[in-house]
């Protein structure tokens, strides 16, 4: 297990170019199944779960390979197989977004049971209840979930309990190959959501409704191949503006889309952090002392669970009390207790967390319990006094591409070193 050794104290300067967003390319490369030839996508980040969503494409009889340095191919002709192992799924929940497109596509999918993990139980009922309406018959045992079409998937009326964004995105694209009409209710907007409805619309699908809640799509006979460039990483973006925010630091980012973070923007704001939106740029630069702001997560537009542990970091610094709820995960507090070994001073009752401000962060050796908790304790890291060694990284390497790399440009003082956690 590698890990990364931050020497705490260097205020960030400099350019950073924000990769394309690991939420939406994972969903474009199973889409991609669903065309009747080749797929270019473009703009992929080169991080282990694009890898981990190739391979399950790879077991499935498609042929993935990247042809520039972010550029990938997709090649659905031989597809041929319509089982996602345990091994793959268990490594990375998003797999099961091969549900939609296979059982649409061959009529039939046989997907590993997710569980939870580090963040929550995450169930998956929204996705089979909505394909269970479209038709299909859904058995559950020996740990896996098999769904069977008879023919065509039959368009109808989705009303989701919850925007979920796998689940809408299960069911828009197996929507797409389905008979007639589908209308998915109460649709996630993340826009990863709309870059993949663009995409989809692109390989001949016709989906009304893009970046609402009220998804309509029209079911075609097939799809083709398309190209497309992934939309930037909204989160990638948000880990940088607070990283520069708390080390009171200057950067500028580049390939944004300020409109995917207006929320995140207007709390940096609030919170005494100069924003100014420059085109795909942004310039985030902090000289006055931080004050505290209240947050609570919700799906979009409202502010992104997975900016929640980042921004904890920040509210530790700030002058007062913060409140933050967190209304999307059920346990998506477990790392505070790293961050309180670092000496930040949170309370966590249920889903609210008092953040306390004013601590003064020291650096110390913690674990990184998930993607965005491990990289809110790098960015802790960059402003505790002395050294931090954040193990587990592999979280971390899941979503970031090359963050470490970035973030030495930028001025910081993060070496990744080999070897064993010992945790
Ligand atoms: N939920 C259910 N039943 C369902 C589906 C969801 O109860 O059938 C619950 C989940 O348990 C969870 C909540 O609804 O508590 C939100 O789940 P959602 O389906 O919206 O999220 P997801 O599709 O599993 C994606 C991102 C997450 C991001 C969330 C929310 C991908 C691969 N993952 O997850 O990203 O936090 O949306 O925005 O797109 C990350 O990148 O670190 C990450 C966790």
């Amino acid at each position: 297990m590698a890990k990364y050794v931050i020497q705490g104290g260097q205020k960030l300067s400099g350019r950073v170019r924000i990769s394309g967003a690991k939420n939406s390319a994972l969903k474009l490369l199973t889409a991609s199944l669903m065309g009747n030839d080749l797929s270019i996508i473009r703009g992929v980040p080169r991080i282990k779960d694009i890898f981990t969503m190739a391979q399950v494409l790879e077991v499935l009889g498609a042929q993935v390979e990247f042809t520039g340095h972010n550029d990938l191919l997709v090649n659905p002709t031989f597809l041929n197989n319509y089982v996602a192992p345990y091994e793959l799924v268990s490594r990375m929940r998003a797999s099961i977004l091969v549900m939609g497109p296979l059982l649409a596509k061959l009529g039939i999918a046989r997907v590993a049971m997710p569980g939870g993990c580090n963040i929550g139980s995450r169930q998956i009922e929204l996705h089979l209840k909505g394909l269970s309406m479209m038709g299909a018959s859904i058995e559950q045992g020996h740990g896996y979930i098999e769904a069977r079409a008879k023919g065509r998937l039959k368009g109808t009326v989705i009303p989701l309990d919850f925007p979920s964004v796998g689940a809408t995105e299960n069911l828009l694209m197996a929507a797409c190959l389905a008979e007639g009409e589908t209308v998915i209710e109460n649709a996630a907007r993340e826009p990863e959501v709309g870059d993949l409805a663009h995409f989809l619309g692109k390989m001949g699908a016709q989906i009304e409704g893009i970046g609402t809640s009220t998804l309509l799509i029209q079911g075609v006979e097939n799809l083709h191949g398309a190209e497309h460039r992934v939309i930037p990483d909204r989160i990638e973006a948000g880990t940088f503006m607070i990283a520069a925010a708390t080390t009171g630091g200057n950067i500028t980012l580049e390939n944004v889309v300020s409109r995917f973070s207006e929320l995140v923007i207007g709390k940096l704001r609030d919170m005494g952090v100069d924003v100014l939106e420059d085109g795909s740029r942004l310039h985030v630069s902090r000289n006055e002392p931080l004050e505290a702001v209240d947050i609570s997560t919700l799906p979009y537009p409202g502010f992104p669970t997975d900016l929640q542990a980042l921004m904890m970091v920040l509210l530790s610094l700030a002058e007062g009390v913060s409140i933050v709820t967190e209304n999307v995960f059920d346990n998506r507090f477990i790392f505070v207790n790293e961050l309180n070994r670092m000496g930040a001073r949170i309370r966590v009752e249920g889903h609210h967390a008092m953040v306390y401000g004013g601590a003064t962060l020291s650096g110390a050796p913690v674990k990184a319990t998930d993607l965005r908790a491990g990289a809110a304790l790098v960015v802790a890291g960059l402003v505790a006094e002395g050294e931090t060694e954040v193990h587990d990284i592999e979280h971390i390497e899941r979503g970031y591409e090359n963050l470490d790399q970035k973030l030495r440009d930028l001025g910081a003082d993060i070496e990744k070193v080999s070897g064993e956690s010992q945790f």
